[in-house]
């Protein structure tokens, strides 16, 4: 049997309050739905997901050096650290995979403040207003880009 491909989902700040958090923006669905969905989808595309999500900068860097070496794809929600963090964009810069950004809500209909992402610098592809189903969408992306 072959080996399944990792991918990782990266989730930043905030995300863990999801089906709480602005349900009007969000919606009422939890983190660990969203996790279990991707888990699940991940199956379904031959894929092993590893779902992580951080309230920290500095771990979410980390997670981006580890999969450096440990997966072929990433999916990334960094919340709000999309619109303010270099050392995010950075550590991106450092991962020859492919990357696809993610947002729930339609970034570029919202506040100025969040029209400007700078992971949308290195992403290969990006996925916003779809809800949770845009990361359920970049799965799919995903087997196709990594041929799996
Ligand atoms: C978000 C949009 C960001 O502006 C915001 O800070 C978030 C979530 C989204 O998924 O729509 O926390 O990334």
């Amino acid at each position: 049997m072959n080996k399944l491909k990792n991918i990782v989902i990266l989730n930043g700040p905030n995300l863990n309050l999801l089906g709480t958090r602005e349900p009007e923006i969000y919606g009422s669905r939890t983190l660990k739905d969203l996790e279990e969905m991707c888990i699940s989808k991940g199956k379904d595309c031959s894929l092993n997901v590893i779902f992580e999500q951080s309230n920290s900068e500095s771990k979410l860097v980390s997670f981006i050096q580890t999969a450096i070496n440990a997966s072929e794809g990433l999916i990334i929600n960094a919340a709000a650290y999309s619109h303010t963090s270099v050392a995010i964009l950075d550590a991106l810069n450092a991962f020859a995979g492919y990357v696809i950004e993610v947002h729930i809500s339609d970034i570029s209909k919202r506040e100025k403040f969040r029209q400007f992402s700078y992971v949308s610098l290195r992403a290969d592809y990006i996925i916003m207003g779809r809800g949770l189903e845009g990361y359920i969408e970049a799965i799919e992306k995903m087997q196709q880009e990594l041929k799996v």
